[in-house]
C-alpha cells in the first residue's frame, strides 16, 4: 500500500467523467488499498479514485472516524437510485478543495448499487451523513466537486480561498 498524492482544484482532471471498471483485477484492488491508505492519512471520510488521478469509477468511504474500529466500504461502479425528495443540508469539505467548508443541500436518503471487491453486486440504503458522503463522492466520478453546487460567485470565491489557504500552508511549512 502507498499514500498517493491527492489532486486539488483547479486541476482539470477533477472535471473528468471516470470510466467503468470492467475487471476487478489485482491492479484495481491495489488502487483501492492505496485510496484507503491515502484517505486515512489525509485524514478524510471518503475518496474517489480521480482524486488520486485515476479515472475509474471507484470510491472508498469510512465515516466511523475511529482509528481503533475502522469500518471501510469499497464501491466499484456505484450508482445512486431512488433519492428522496426530502433534502438535508450538511457542511461539506473535500480533500481536493482544502480549506473550504460549505453547506450543501442533497437528498437525505438514497440507495447505492455497486460491486464489492469480489465483484458481487450489492445495494445499500443510505441516510444521514452516509447519504451525503456517498452523493459527494459519486459527484467526483461525474467530474463534479461540491463547490459546483454553489452559485457561480460563491464557487469562484471558494476556489480562490482554497488556493490561498494552500499557499499560506506552504509558507508556514517552509
Ligand atoms: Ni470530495
Amino acid at each position: 500500500m502507498a499514500i498517493r498524492e491527492i489532486i486539488t482544484v483547479p486541476n482539470p482532471l477533477l472535471k473528468k467523467v471516470s470510466e467503468t471498471v470492467d475487471n476487478i483485477n489485482d491492479e484495481v484492488l491495489a488502487i483501492l488499498e492505496d485510496m484507503l491508505e491515502t484517505m486515512y492519512a489525509a485524514p478524510g471520510i471518503g475518496l474517489a479514485a480521480i482524486q488520486i488521478g485515476i479515472s475509474k469509477r471507484m470510491l472508498v468511504i469510512d465515516i466511523s472516524r475511529d482509528e481503533e474500529n475502522r469500518d471501510p466500504y469499497f464501491f466499484i461502479n456505484p450508482e445512486i437510485i431512488d433519492p428522496t425528495e426530502n433534502l438535508s443540508s450538511f457542511e461539506e469539505g473535500c480533500l481536493s478543495v482544502p480549506g473550504v467548508w460549505e453547506e450543501i443541500e442533497r437528498p437525505d436518503e438514497c440507495t447505492v448499487r455497486f460491486m464489492d471487491v469480489k465483484g458481487v453486486e450489492k445495494s445499500m440504503r443510505c441516510s444521514g451523513m452516509l447519504a451525503t458522503v456517498i452523493q459527494h463522492e459519486m459527484d467526483h466520478l461525474n467530474g463534479i466537486v461540491f463547490v459546483d453546487h454553489l452559485s457561480r460567485l460563491k464557487k469562484d470565491r471558494a476556489i480562490k480561498r482554497s488556493i490561498k489557504s494552500r499557499s499560506e500552508d506552504f509558507i508556514e511549512n517552509d
